[in-house]
């Protein structure tokens, strides 16, 4: 069974992806830390990452960077976005995340295309969004919570300016795939927000 979760960036599909991976026994991926690994080894390489040949360069990250912790800050996220929009970026990271799918037993995968592009036969999509203001409370909690000194309104701009970015690509825009279930999360604790998704997965798993 392929479960794909699809949304924006801070919608809380993440955290939904994972629990339905663990409530269901799947292998999860988290599809937007390769486009992030791709982003930070771009700023490694002192590249540009508005630029198609230096962003395809730098798919050619190490496999350990996948788990640096440098891969979650918000300025990682901003160039993930930008090297996300070159088709030959997408290009280089879709094996990857569709040999992931296609495992035996099925897998749970979050992103912005999973369930248009990677994996548009899986059986249950989930569309997870929120509005732009709660998305940044969320993203300002989490990050005054860690002691980085940061203004709400700085992180709902780079909110803002991510989304548009990333629903106006040409290549695989983030949207919610045909037949997605849309769990809006605005006024949704944690657990009201994960038990909705198990719900639907299991309604429409009959
Ligand atoms: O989910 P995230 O915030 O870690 O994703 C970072 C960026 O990567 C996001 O702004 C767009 C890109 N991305 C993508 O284009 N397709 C995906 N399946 C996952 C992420």
């Amino acid at each position: 069974m392929i479960i794909a979760v699809d949304g924006p960036t801070a919608s809380g599909k993440g955290t939904i992806a994972k629990a339905l991976a663990a409530h269901f026994g799947l292998p999860h991926l988290d599809t937007g830390l390769l486009y992030r690994a791709v982003g930070r080894q771009v700023q490694i390489n002192g590249g540009n990452p508005d630029d198609p040949h230096d962003a395809l360069a730098a798919c050619e990250f190490p496999e350990s960077l996948l788990e640096d912790s440098s891969l979650r800050s918000e300025e990682v996220g901003g160039f993930a976005s930008r090297v996300s929009v070159h088709p030959g970026v997408r290009h280089a990271l879709y094996e990857r995340q569709r040999a992931f799918a296609l495992q035996e037993g099925g897998a749970v995968l979050d992103g912005r295309d999973i369930g248009t592009v990677i994996a548009p036969e899986a059986p249950v999509k989930l569309f997870v969004t929120a509005s732009v203001a709660e998305r940044a409370r969320r993203r300002w909690l989490e990050m005054t919570g860690r002691g980085i000194d940061v203004l709400l309104a700085a992180i709902e701009r780079d909110i803002a300016a991510r989304d548009a970015r990333d629903m106006n690509r040409a290549d695989a825009p983030l949207m919610a795939a045909p037949g997605a279930l849309v769990i809006d999360t605005t006024h949704f604790g944690r657990d009201a927000a994960i038990e909705a998704a198990i719900e639907a997965v299991q309604t429409r798993l009959g």
